[in-house]
């Protein structure tokens, strides 16, 4: 190792895809002392119920709650809804999409994606319906929206439900409306590398008070009192010290945004300088991940190899394409999700990700095309 190569790597330290915010210190601490002053941990303490209350503000939703995770947000949503059978879903998305289904005892069905936006091809939904088919669960993958109102208007005329998986989306709008205002459920994840976090945790939000309800028993073991349950249910608490981490995370989750848009435009700059681009999205969207379409997986390989010796680390997300799993009742083709998977990377992206380490990793890719 040259001498250039070592202080460069040194003085640099270790790139990663992803990082979490971490709040100031003692502004968490603060928080830990009061919780702990009062005693109360969890099941529904203040801390949980003033964070629902704020994040149903910033949705615009009148029914969310909490939960410890994303992925129980997605098994909790099919659950309250009864929905068994087939359910057709998104092969391009993070394996809790589809394994969430599984445990749930649904057959996933999976339809192919748009090239351009990753995420389901509306057009093709018509192709996987049977007579089992019972809902959609589309992911809007990276925070960027799917074609909500073609699916809605196909799941409208074939008396099926939808689910967004909208784990990515913190502060995603289509027309001036939260994302999370979409489909009979929708779900978020707040897992530590989310551009909103609270350490673990997730939340659920739906149109109908009944659903909410039922909801509200499966988070909590089917209590209705001390000693009754009014159905099966399972343990979803979010607890008090994870919930006080979003109420402070909320104090900087706008300059979080805004960064991250500024970051994102600066990787399509410098992208463009040495002949490549980033996807081509047409609606504006919070701008989470990105993702970033190399020519072959050959390549990509090679690219993964020698950046892990300058210490960056990319993340192949998503891969596999879910379709591809070998655990599925089912084999969907999905070839254009199946060629994008071997392809795609997410180029490093968090909030203390500086100017100069993005043009570092931009020239180094340029290096090797
Ligand atoms: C698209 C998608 N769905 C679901 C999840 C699951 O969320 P969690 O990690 O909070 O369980 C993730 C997690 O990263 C995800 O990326």
């Amino acid at each position: 190792m040259s001498i250039s190569h070592m202080s460069n790597q040194y003085a640099r330290g270790t790139i990663s895809a992803t990082k979490p915010f971490i709040p100031p210190v003692d502004e968490y601490q603060n928080m830990v002392a009061e919780i702990m002053n009062g005693g109360w941990l969890t099941n529904q303490g203040p801390c949980v119920v003033e964070l629902e209350e704020k994040l149903k503000k910033i949705f615009n939703v009148e029914y969310l709650l909490l939960v410890t995770n994303g992925t129980i947000a997605i098994q909790m949503a099919l659950k309250a809804m009864k929905i068994q059978g087939e359910v057709i879903t998104t092969p391009y998305s993070y394996v809790a999409t589809t394994s969430s289904l599984l445990w749930e005892n649904c057959v996933p069905r999976f339809c192919d994606i748009d090239p351009n936006t990753f995420n389901i091809d509306a057009s093709k939904l018509k192709g996987l319906l049977t007579n089992e088919t019972k809902a959609i669960l589309a992911t809007n993958v990276y925070g960027y929206p799917c074609q909500m109102e073609a699916i809605q208007n196909f799941a409208d005329e074939h008396g099926l439900k939808v689910i967004y998986d909208s784990a990515h989306c913190f502060g995603t709008k289509v027309n001036e409306e939260s994302i999370m205002t979409f489909g009979d459920i929708s779900t978020i994840s707040f897992h530590a590398t989310k551009l909103f976090h609270t350490v673990e945790g997730g939340a659920i939000v739906c149109k109908s008070k009944e659903i909410y309800e039922q909801l509200k028993l499966l988070r909590n073991f089917g209590h209705t009192s001390p000693t009754t349950f009014g159905s099966m249910g399972i343990n979803a608490k979010m607890n008090e010290f994870s919930a006080a981490m979003g109420l402070v995370n909320l104090n900087y989750v706008n300059e979080i945004m805004i960064r991250r848009k500024s970051q994102w435009d600066l990787y399509q700059e410098l992208l463009a300088e040495i002949g490549l681009h980033g996807a081509s999205y047409e609606l504006e969207f919070n701008k989470a991940y990105f993702p970033l379409v190399l020519k072959s997986e050959e390549f990509l390989l090679r690219v993964l190899t020698e950046m892990e010796k300058e210490n960056i680390h990319l993340r192949r997300y998503f891969y596999p394409s879910l379709n591809e799993l070998d655990f599925l009742p089912i084999y969907d083709a999905c070839p254009i999700s199946e060629d994008i998977s071997r392809r795609v990377i997410c180029l490093p992206l968090y909030h203390e990700l500086t100017e100069s380490d993005m043009r570092f990793i931009i020239q180094k890719l340029g290096s090797l095309c």
